[in-house]
């Protein structure tokens, strides 16, 4: 599900685009048949979609509709063995095209019903299908794998992919961990639908996106499948499975609600569980009706993370967190989640709006007021002088991607903003921007856009000095 080829172009930066170009161009020339008009011109789908934090993620000449990945694991072994049908629809005649994967081995592969040539070259699938597609067709693939995934360390050394924890497995996504386990098109740009299918030894708990269809047991094993009827990016999938204690309940607005809960955390989580209706609700009041027909939480005890992720429907915790940790991950639903960003310098779209709404709900749940917490000096109180101020908010770079710079100085963006454009045109701004962005994918430049139009004012040298200039803003 990606938008057309050329709107996805043009968010390009200039270097990004002539270089995806190039790509396209030199395989086009290089490959494509001296065809008939009207004849197909076959060609290669470009191996990258371009982005300058991550050039190896996602490939181009396709759109995934849908990925049915049916796995069994035992976390005894730390072997799964699964196989993946992804069903896509090419956007270009194709002689050959990438997934992005960096699982295990590859038992087999085809692509309708013929086994088709393929090649591995760091997190590039190459497959080259017989017979070739042609633009406009629906094709699936199949891919058969078994062994270990792998754990993936990102650029700011943190950890993601497919992490053991000490009764199941962790899975985390952000940015690039996705092709641990899951053979994809890897971008927030390629969005779809997704099935999984877990069997597990019996007394495991498998919590996956979307609504939970089935469990049943037999021998000793237990198959969960869930459902996620909603686009989704690859980078928010989970099948996070272990030990687990579930609880489901409803938001007041009919939301059902499923979270799962080591049990060793039950204790220590409780608080920031029992808020989450409240902070749904609340949520829905100021950005609009919750995005997707499920919520929910997940709770583990994966130490070596030690961070929260926003999966989609279902945000993972490494550790009991707290009531601001859950707002944050629930926020990112609505943005995020949602309405996705499109390259990964725009992160400060998703962590800004997700750090200024819990400084929302921590004001409406009767702690400091969002001034106060912008006052404060983990924020606008930081010193001038303070290496914060040195990055710059919407392009901090893919080692401070999840520093303090995207979340805090992009929340104080959200908030001076508010100061500038006044209470009822930033409401309603925030809120349009969650509903006519609905599973859609946005830019820095389509929300100042947004944010001009709303307020009838030339923005222009607000945005620069709050997300593109270095420096502790004095004057906006
Ligand atoms: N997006 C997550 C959040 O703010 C944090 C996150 C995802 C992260 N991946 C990461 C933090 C990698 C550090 C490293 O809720
Ligand atoms: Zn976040």
């Amino acid at each position: 599900m990606t938008s057309p080829r050329t709107r996805r172009a043009a968010r390009f930066g200039g270097a990004a685009l002539a270089a995806a170009l190039l790509t396209a161009t030199q395989a086009t020339a290089s490959l494509a048949a001296p065809g008939n008009p009207g004849e197909p011109r076959y060609s290669a789908g470009a191996p990258s979609l371009g982005d300058p934090y991550f050039p190896d993620q996602g490939n181009g000449g396709f759109d995934v509709r849908h990925y049915d990945v049916t796995f069994a694991y035992d976390p005894a072994t730390k072997i799964m063995d699964a196989t993946t049908v992804i069903t896509a629809v090419a956007t270009q005649d194709l002689d050959r095209f990438d997934l992005d994967f960096r699982g295990p081995e590859i038992t087999s592969l085809k692509v309708g019903k013929h086994p088709a040539a393929f090649r591995r070259d760091g997190q590039e699938l190459v497959i080259t299908p017989r017979p070739k597609l042609k633009a406009g067709e629906t094709f699936t693939v199949t891919v058969a794998y078994k062994g270990t995934p792998p754990v993936i360390t990102d650029p700011d050394e943190s950890i993601e992919g497919w992490v053991p924890t000490d009764d199941g497995v962790f899975v985390p996504g952000e940015p690039q961990g996705a092709p641990a386990w899951l053979p994809s098109n890897d971008s927030p740009k390629d969005k779809a639908t997704f099935t999984f299918r877990a069997t597990v030894p019996e007394g495991v708990t498998v919590v996956g996106n979307g609504r939970l269809t089935s469990k049943t047991t037999t021998n000793a094993k237990t198959t969960f499948v869930w459902e996620s009827a909603e686009p989704m990016a690859t980078y928010l999938a989970t099948v996070t499975l272990g030990n687990f204690v579930v609880a489901e309940t409803t938001t007041p607005g009919g939301v059902p609600v499923y979270t799962a809960v080591d049990p060793r955390l039950v204790t220590q989580s409780a608080g920031a569980v029992a808020r989450i209706p409240d902070i749904l609700e609340y949520f829905s009041s100021v950005f609009g009706p919750y995005p997707f027909d499920t919520a929910g939480a997940i709770i583990d005890r994966a130490p070596d993370v030690g961070y929260a992720l926003e999966s989609q429907t279902k945000p993972i915790f490494s550790s009991a967190p707290s009531v601001g940790t859950m707002a944050h991950e629930l926020a990112h639903q609505w943005y995020g989640d949602s309405v996705s960003l499109g390259r990964w310098s725009d992160i400060w779209l998703n962590e800004g709006f997700a750090t200024y709404a819990t400084w929302l709900w921590t004001e409406h749940s009767g702690g400091a007021t969002a001034q106060q917490t912008f006052n404060s000096s983990s924020n606008y109180g930081r010193a001038a002088t303070s290496s914060f101020w040195q990055i710059v908010t919407a392009d901090p770079g893919p080692e401070d991607m999840f520093g303090n710079v995207p979340y805090n100085r992009g929340a104080m963006t959200l908030h001076a903003l508010r100061g500038k454009i006044g209470d009822t045109a930033f409401f309603r701004l925030v809120k349009d921007w969650a509903t006519e962005h609905r599973y859609g994918t946005v830019s820095t430049a389509d929300f100042v856009s947004a944010a001009e139009k709303v307020s009838g004012l030339d923005l222009k040298a607000f945005f620069d000095v709050w997300l593109h200039q270095k420096g502790k803003p004095t004057s906006w």
